[in-house]
């Protein structure tokens, strides 16, 4: 039995053909997106919802897309009481208030993707970093990184990595730094063997502090939302011209879609090593 079932003699055969067939899962809540017209029915669909999730105890309904600089949902509890839940994946454990920090499972496998790639004694940077999902899967799947470093500019997601640290037994491996990676990355005073940059809307606004901790044969993994029609040609631009300007010779390894964004625009991921 699905949502669409349950609903069925409740919602209109109009209403029933308008409730979303997807919705995300991140530990035991659910958030979907009621559309406007169907709003005066988002009681019964959560219901529905949870009739047919048996691990669900938490629906939230949210509302349009992320936005800010946190890249926070706005959203409603319509069941249960708590936006604080705790996600498992890939054999690690994530505590996130869904209201208060990022967090998306539909990552899991770029994560997975990403850590399988990391080799004995890399020191690793990810930029924009959460609750830590990234370095953590990381350290988790290479037992001997160097280091995982992670930069959030979100106070309350910081906290949340800091504990995820310590739930997944990664202390002294993985380290949650807050701050804004323009000014905390080059104050580490570290390079770094390999970069990732999860912020699809504006990494390219950060590839100058890129090249400026960069160690020689590091492999940044730059995302970005792009064109259907026009796939890389802009996530490519961004890269060729912030190496040129920061005089660094790079050498692209990969372009790859990752994920689909909305209609006809794709995230994207182009990896490249920095040669000198
Ligand atoms: C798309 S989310 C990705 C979070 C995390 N990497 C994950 O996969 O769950 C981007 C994150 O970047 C953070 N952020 C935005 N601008 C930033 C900046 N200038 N410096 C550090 N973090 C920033 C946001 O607060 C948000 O948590």
């Amino acid at each position: 039995m699905n949502m669409k079932d349950v609903l069925k003699g409740k919602l209109s055969e109009e209403e029933l053909s308008k409730v979303p067939r997807a919705f995300d899962i991140v530990g035991d809540i659910a958030i979907i997106e009621i559309p406007f017209e169907l709003k005066h029915r988002k009681m019964d669909i959560a219901e529905a919802l949870l009739k047919v999730n048996k691990h669900v105890k938490t629906v939230c309904d949210k509302y349009g897309e992320r936005s800010g600089d946190y890249r926070l949902n706005e959203i409603e509890i319509l069941i249960g009481e708590s936006t604080v839940t705790e996600h498992k994946e890939n054999n690690c454990r994530f505590r996130v208030d869904l209201s208060k920090a990022y967090f998306s499972a539909r990552e899991s496998t770029e994560r997975l993707r990403i850590g399988r790639m990391i080799k004995p004694g890399e020191n690793v940077l990810v930029m924009f970093s959460g609750v830590c999902p990234s370095p953590i899967t990381y350290a988790r799947m290479q037992k001997k990184i160097g280091s995982a470093y992670g930069v959030e500019l979100n106070p309350d997601a910081h906290t949340y990595a800091e504990e995820n640290v310590r739930l997944n037994k990664v202390e002294g491996k993985v380290i949650p730094i807050c701050g804004n990676v323009r000014e905390a990355c080059p104050k580490l005073g570290k390079k770094f063997d390999r970069i990732t940059m999860p912020l699809p809307k504006g990494a390219y606004e950060f590839l100058d502090t890129v090249f400026e901790v960069a160690a020689r044969g590091c492999v940044v993994h730059f995302y970005y939302y792009d064109r259907q029609d026009a796939l890389y040609g802009k996530a490519l631009e961004y890269v060729k011209n912030a190496a040129k300007k920061a005089k660094r010779k790079i050498k692209i390894l990969d372009k790859r879609k990752v994920l689909p964004y909305g209609p006809r625009i794709w995230k994207v991921c182009v990896e490249f090593r920095v040669l000198d």
